[in-house]
């Protein structure tokens, strides 16, 4: 499989997100999906903002995307739970998938992210 060129997008800078937290993002270029960053243990990840199960959004309200003790992302509709640090579910009717993670770069403060490894919406792949 050919090397995807990296489509690099300033996601937020460094600081504007505390531990713990967690906070969705539109995508650029009209791009109707969105993605949610969170900073856990002094490392950003970051997520496609979509549930394996249906395909739809993971948050229950404005930027909450974590359980109640905020030690794995929960998804809204059916409950399901998934590590911070790999996407993995742990818990829920899509056991043993993955959210899709997108590769982050912290330079000069800022967070940055690869667009080009995300697929295109399907209203844009036709
Ligand atoms: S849509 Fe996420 S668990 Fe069902």
């Amino acid at each position: 499989m050919p090397d995807t060129p990296p489509r690099l997008h300033a996601l937020c800078r460094y600081d504007e997100l505390a531990h713990g937290e967690s906070r969705e993002f539109p995508l650029p270029d009209g791009d109707t999906r969105s993605v949610f960053a969170i900073r856990h243990q002094q490392r950003i990840y970051v997520y496609l903002n979509r549930c394996p199960h249906t395909g739809a959004p993971l948050n229950w309200g404005n930027d909450q995307f974590l359980n109640f003790d905020r030690s794995l992302i929960q998804c809204t509709l059916h409950g399901a739970q998934f590590r911070i640090e790999n996407g993995l579910c742990i818990w829920g009717p899509c056991l043993r998938q993955h959210l899709t993670a997108l590769p982050v770069r912290v330079e000069k403060e800022m967070v940055w992210i690869d667009l080009g490894t995300l697929a295109e919406p399907a209203w844009r792949a036709r």
